[in-house]
């Protein structure tokens, strides 16, 4: 397994639209472990593919307090979004140290494929759907400090901007 360098905005390969995964394979399977493990680590409750440079149509997810319920969604689709909100405190590891309030579908039925390539559908609620819809976002190279005030993201940005300079 190995730890993945996560992308941080505003870098413009977070933009990128992900591709389907066309076959659940030994490569796929190990760039999910390799996720699991990133996400873990950091420690973070999701991670999109697109956001360690892959982009390809995958997400994984465990927002279980003791890290026991990893999920792994690869071609997601939501197939039914509610029509009441919720709105959570969000963050991103690709934003890091920052958090705002996002209002999203509280509940979404999400249909996607497995580790081991089956088809399945789950209904989510609560912190899971949020999640979940979050990362969908990333696949399609979107981050949720676009659903915030561009005053907000552009302060965002150019503190992180700062921070990238003096790593550099
Ligand atoms: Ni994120």
């Amino acid at each position: 397994m190995a730890r993945l360098n996560i992308l941080e905005f505003p870098d413009p390969r977070l933009r990128t639209v992900a591709e389907p995964v066309e076959e659940v394979n030994d490569e796929i399977r190990q760039l999910c472990a390799d996720m699991l493990e990133t996400m873990y680590e950091a420690p973070g409750i999701g991670l999109a593919a697109t956001q360690v440079n892959v982009h390809k149509r995958l997400l994984v997810c465990d927002v279980s307090e003791d890290g026991s319920d990893p999920l792994i969604f690869i071609n997601p689709e939501i197939q039914g979004s509610s029509e009441d909100l919720s709105s959570y405190d969000e963050g991103c590891l690709s934003v890091p140290g920052f958090f705002e309030e996002v209002e999203r579908p509280s509940k979404v039925v999400v249909k996607a494929l497995d580790e081991k390539g089956g088809a399945f559908e789950m209904q989510l609620e609560g912190l899971l759907a949020t999640c979940v819809q979050h990362e969908i976002d990333h696949l399609e190279g979107k981050l949720f400090v676009d659903y915030i005030s561009p005053m907000k993201r552009r302060r965002i940005r150019s503190k992180l901007e700062k921070q990238h300079k003096k790593r550099a």
